[in-house]
């Protein structure tokens, strides 16, 4: 560690815009790297805090695909829904950008290009899996089979989420389509591939050179290492993502991660541009006076510890990663976050019932930093209740409510003081140094419990002290347990603003400290720096109570789908379904002629925006249809997918053109809308009963 570094670039893993912003997220990487830069800034350092949406990769694809829509219309709506997330939760960002963004786009092929004209990146030809069915080749998340290293099941093509380890497709046993199921083919395509092996000497020398970083991090790295550092591909035969930069590869785009990690890059330079300064970025990432500490969660470690500090290295002139403080996994209610499953929280829904101080405190004190830890909600119950509100909030509120009453809302004299006043001064002292040596070693947890403990001792000091009692029998007294007492308010909010950065806000606007909180100086935070005769404002409560009732609606939506992660954003759309219709017999449903058929063609109807023109394969006969859904999808999306269409309705004539059928398709209200189809396992002409 640098002893005394000029300015902090602290940046937290780009996340994902293919959902909403989870416990997870928070647990891992951006809760504690909140804290760290609200630490930093409160020493006054020059600190800059960067993130911004990941946009590229199987990850949006495959949401795109499932929910039937663009992976541009996914971005934008999860890019701007977990960046108002972030906003309401208190996360102080300085930039929050994303990798769609032409700036991103041209640090990324900057970076590509300046490896390749240096030879860094090697040109191979190599075997890859291949979906004869969807006719492309398998990249990442779209094939999963075992682990060869765990033998967990579901592993996915670049990574296994159960071991971390990092992994090429071809290695996975048993490997399948994640589109269609079937098993894939091996072909051989060409290409670029980062030779990590050339710089697995000088990465070990720079990870050996920080002894001080967490042991998880470590031993990971430690475990890569003794296998030995292989090359990686870093294109892909994808569609979306940032294009490779050279003229014959153009069909190809770059590695997600590899133009991920650049995403810190771009997101300093869209902040530089747009405070004015457009070359201040170069501070940040070229200046060997900056400290740079990365925020991730441990799934992250291979790609922050070994393959950016590589590009880094290879590019020439950039920093590396000072600390990679890794996080280990939040679980829910004792089981794994999943999506799929629906046992997740989202952030947005908590915000919707708690404040975001709530959901701060308690994830501080139960932060995975050593090993995985739980969120139970009636944990999140009884710290809000117990620790927020009868600890902290009770003495905040009896401290300024006793003060208004019987000493005019002033601070009181000090006194003469007793052992019990200098041991709670001697606390208050030096609190922050003790929690703020534990922030600068990642230890938010300890650092959250040891504020707390000052309040908790604040508490018993009141009351020991029995201030109601010495009012009349000590006035001196009295007033100086008092005058104590509206310090330590003071020295809480200071040291609590880094976690509960809204309810010290509140605090500060009681004191009537004219100076904002974030002018005050963390080193200070221990002094008895409110004068005597210092008027404040009339205490107000600061936590409510969370009831039961409250927590077992929560209970109660686990395992429910919540419409943050659906497709459809209004809540209102589930309410424009029409209701279920009027009975039918079994025989009048057995009129119908359900028949899986595969779309072999597909065109659009001119002049109009709404009609598809596609020819289906039937099994013994080919049918023409007319179908409403080219807002939805486009002809070449629809070729070779097999479809369940209605084969004995009455043929109509729709813009003048015959349409022999209909498909199915599912609408959830307003524009949400997926295509019924199935597995090309199926023959055409097959009856669906
Ligand atoms: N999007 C990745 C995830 O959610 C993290 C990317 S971190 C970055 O796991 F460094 F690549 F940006
Ligand atoms: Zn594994």
């Amino acid at each position: 560690m640098k002893k005394t570094p000029k300015r902090i670039l602290v940046t937290a893993a780009l996340p994902y815009a293919n959902g909403p912003i989870h416990l997870g997220h928070l647990a891992g990487a951006y809760l504690p790297a909140d804290i760290y830069v609200r630490y930093q800034r409160l020493q006054h350092r020059d600190v800059l805090f960067i993130c911004g949406s990941d946009e590229h990769g199987v990850a949006i694809t495959i949401a795109a695909e499932k929910q039937g829509v663009t992976p541009q219309s996914i971005v934008d709506k999860f890019h701007a829904m977990n960046a108002e997330t972030f906003a309401a939760f208190g996360v102080a960002f300085d930039n929050y950008s994303r990798t769609s963004l032409p700036i991103h786009h041209e640090t990324s092929k900057e970076f590509f290009l300046d490896l390749y004209e240096k030879k860094i990146l090697k040109e191979k030809e190599e075997q890859q899996l291949y979906c004869e069915v969807n006719r492309m080749f398998l990249a990442d998340r779209y094939v999963e089979g075992t682990c060869p290293v765990c033998k967990y099941e579901s592993a996915r093509g670049d990574q296994c989420e159960n071991c971390g380890t990092w992994l090429n497709a071809t290695e996975l046993i048993n490997p399948k389509c994640k589109l269609c199921g079937t098993t894939p083919v091996v072909r051989t395509t060409k290409h670029f591939y980062l030779p990590l092996g050339d710089f697995q000497k000088q990465l070990e020398k720079y990870v050996h050179s920080h002894v001080e970083w967490k042991d998880n991090v470590l031993k990971y790295c430690e475990g890569w290492f003794k296998e030995g550092l292989q090359d990686r591909a870093v294109t892909r035969d994808l569609s979306w993502g940032v294009p490779v930069p050279l003229k014959e590869f153009s069909d190809k785009v770059i590695y997600v991660w590899f133009d991920a990690v650049l995403g810190y890059i771009s997101s300093t330079k869209e902040w530089a541009q747009r405070i004015g300064s457009p070359d201040k970025w170069k501070e940040y990432w070229q200046d060997e006076s900056t400290r740079y500490i990365a925020f991730i969660g441990k799934d992250n470690v291979v790609f922050h510890c070994i393959v950016f500090p590589a590009m880094l290295i290879a590019k020439g002139g950039y920093i590396v990663p000072d600390n990679v403080p890794a996080n280990e996994f939040l679980n829910l209610e004792g089981g794994k976050f999943s999506k799929s499953r629906n046992n997740a929280i989202y952030v947005k829904d908590v915000l919707k019932t708690f404040e975001p101080d709530f959901l701060r405190y308690t994830l501080a004190m139960n932060l995975p930093e050593t090993h995985d830890t739980d969120f139970y909600w009636k944990d999140f119950q009884a710290k809000v209740n117990g620790e927020l509100a009868d600890i902290f909030g009770n003495f905040v509120n009896r401290t300024l409510a006793f003060a208004v009453k019987n000493f005019g809302g002033k601070v009181p004299v000090r006194g003469a003081l007793t052992p019990r006043d200098e041991e709670i001064l001697a606390l208050m002292g030096k609190t922050p140094e003790v929690v703020g040596n534990l922030y600068e070693k990642f230890k938010f947890r300890d650092g959250t419990f040891e504020v707390m403990s000052l309040a908790r001792a604040a508490n018993k000091y009141f009351n020991d002290s029995e201030p109601w009692k010495t009012l009349k029998s000590n006035p001196e007294q009295c007033a100086t347990t008092l005058h104590i007492c509206v310090q330590i308010v003071r020295t809480l909010a200071i040291l609590f603003a880094p976690v509960l950065p809204f309810s010290t806000e509140r605090i500060w606007k009681m004191l009537r400290i004219g100076t904002p909180l974030s002018e005050e100086h963390w080193n200070d935070a221990g002094a008895a720096k409110l004068a005597a005769g210092h008027q404040f404002g009339a205490a107000e409560i600061l936590f409510k109570k969370i009831e039961d009732t409250a927590i077992e609606t929560e209970l109660g939506k686990l395992g429910e789908p919540s419409e943050t992660a659906a497709g459809n954003t209004a809540e209102s759309a589930k309410e424009k379904l029409p209701p279920i219709k009027p009975t039918i017999s079994f025989d009048e449903f057995q009129k119908i002629d359900l028949r899986i058929g595969k779309i072999i063609a597909c065109e659009p109807v001119p002049k109009s925006k709404k009609l598809l023109k596609l020819q289906v394969e039937l099994g013994a006969e080919r049918r023409q249809i007319v179908a409403g859904i080219a807002e939805h999808r486009s002809p070449e999306e629809l070729i070779g997918k097999s479809i369940v269409v209605v084969a004995n309705l009455a043929t109509a004539k729709l813009m003048g053109i015959e349409s022999q059928g209909m498909l199915l398709a599912a609408n959830g209200g307003g524009d949400s809308f997926a295509l019924l189809t199935v597995s090309n396992d199926i023959e055409p002409g097959s009856w669906v009963k």
